[in-house]
């Protein structure tokens, strides 16, 4: 199995002394689909902000889709998240007033193909997660489960090596959050790797793996079998 994650002693240090990350060690394989779970403030989000190369750690390597973030400049490195990871936020972030297939679309902005073809490849990515009919609503149109259908299509549209979903239920209710998560098993079984960050126990279980954090640390993952007090 290759490779798509690899953390090494990974420790995130904020301005004041805050130690959001302390020596978290992480591997995700191709293919994977796992739950990365803790309660409030255990620094899932600061997780979260390295693994999508949005920040840079403090102490320790990154390492995302064979490539060692601290030597990359920061263009190559948005340049990297762009074309390797697609994200999926609890509060959607979709653009008012632009169609589901224009919202999808623009997941493909930095891709360099034309922009039929991004329009084209949209209403795929709109047609797999069951919206085909839903193609010109725009988000207020929308229900909440809908608009993170598109949100997760915007993402996937660019087949990225990596999907980071943050808390991405939170805002739903339990039917269309259940849903959701169907839909990335799904999108996992057609081969998407998928890392889904959560406080939620019960979504977290429902997840072939399980890495749970507390205080900047790994505390049990269930694919090392470790599990520390
Ligand atoms: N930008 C920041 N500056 C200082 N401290 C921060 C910052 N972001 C988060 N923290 C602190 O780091 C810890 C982990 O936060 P976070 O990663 O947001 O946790 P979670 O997402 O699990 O709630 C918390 O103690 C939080 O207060
Ligand atoms: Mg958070």
């Amino acid at each position: 199995m290759s490779t798509v994650v690899r953390l090494s002693g990974v420790t995130k240090e904020y301005a004041g002394g805050v130690r959001a990350l302390d020596g978290v060690d992480l591997t995700i394989g191709r293919g994977e689909l796992l739950a990365i779970a803790g309660p409030s403030g255990s620094g899932k989000s600061t997780l979260l902000h390295i693994v999508g190369t949005l920040d840079r750690p403090s102490a320790g390597t990154v390492e995302i889709a064979g490539f060692d973030v601290a030597s990359l400049t920061d263009r190559r490195l948005s340049a990297l998240r762009s074309q390797h990871i697609g994200f999926v936020f609890q509060a959607f972030h979709l653009v008012p007033g632009v169609s589901a297939r224009d919202n999808v679309a623009e997941g493909l902005l930095y891709s360099g193909l034309p922009r039929a073809r991004r329009r084209a490849l949209a209403a795929d990515a709109l047609a797999r997660v069951g919206l085909a009919d839903r193609m010109k609503h725009r988000p207020h149109e929308l229900s909440g489960g809908q608009k993170q259908r598109v949100a997760i299509a915007r993402a996937v549209v660019g087949e990225p090596a990596l999907l980071l979903a943050d808390e991405p239920t939170g805002a739903l209710d339990s039917a269309s959050g259940e849903a959701v998560m169907e839909l990335l098993h799904d999108l996992n079984r057609e081969g998407a790797t998928i890392a889904v960050i959560t406080h939620d126990t019960e979504i977290a279980a429902g997840l072939p793996r399980q890495v749970r954090i507390r205080d900047g640390r790994v505390v049990a993952d269930t694919a090392r079998g470790k599990v520390a007090a």
